[in-house]
């Protein structure tokens, strides 16, 4: 039988410096369009100077993890964990960071545009999401080439 892995203490933070906005941005390189095909010129757009970001770090400085969202109406995207520490409950610690930040500034809501391609290779995240509480808000819908579902997390 396997061993679950380890996961090594982390925090999880607001990037601030130009130096972890550049973290954030070698993540989602890394995982949207070296490892998902993405265009660089879908995943890097004027967007990100509208959204805080968070960079999920371990205590050796490595950093695992990284998610935005739109400082207007609380939309959470571009949500990585570098594949190597996926699985060890990494994910969920970085969206309720975004979510208690959310919660900080008044906002009611979370709510994100799902990859939700259940065919053979492609990618599925509503699960994920709905591990955490997210539930469907309207129909699936094609953006980007990719099949989406909005989800939506009611801060309480
Ligand atoms: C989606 C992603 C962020 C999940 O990160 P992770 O660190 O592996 O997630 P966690 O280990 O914290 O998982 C949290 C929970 O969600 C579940 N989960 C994780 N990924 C899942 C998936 N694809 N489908 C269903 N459930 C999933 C876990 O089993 C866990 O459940 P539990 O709390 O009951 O044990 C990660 O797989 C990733 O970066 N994928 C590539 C980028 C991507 O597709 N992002 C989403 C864009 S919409």
């Amino acid at each position: 039988m396997s061993k679950p892995p380890t996961r090594p203490p982390f925090t999880v933070n607001v990037a601030n410096t130009p130096e972890e906005i550049q973290e954030c941005m070698d993540i989602r390189k890394e995982v949207f369009i070296d490892e998902q095909g993405y265009d660089i010129r879908i995943e890097t757009n004027d967007d990100d100077a509208r959204c805080t970001h968070f960079l999920l770090v371990f205590e050796s400085g490595d950093a695992a993890g990284t998610a935005r969202v739109f400082k207007t109406d609380g939309q959470l995207g571009r949500v990585a964990i570098r594949k190597d520490y996926r699985g060890m409950g990494l994910g969920r610690p970085l969206i309720e960071a975004v979510h208690a930040h959310v919660k900080s500034t008044g906002g009611k809501e979370v709510w994100c545009q799902s990859q939700a391609d259940t065919k053979p290779g492609g990618v599925d995240a509503t699960g994920f999401y709905r591990r955490l509480g997210y539930v469907n808000k309207g129909d699936l819908y094609i953006k980007e080439g990719t099949i989406h579902q909005d989800m939506v997390f009611y801060l309480a």
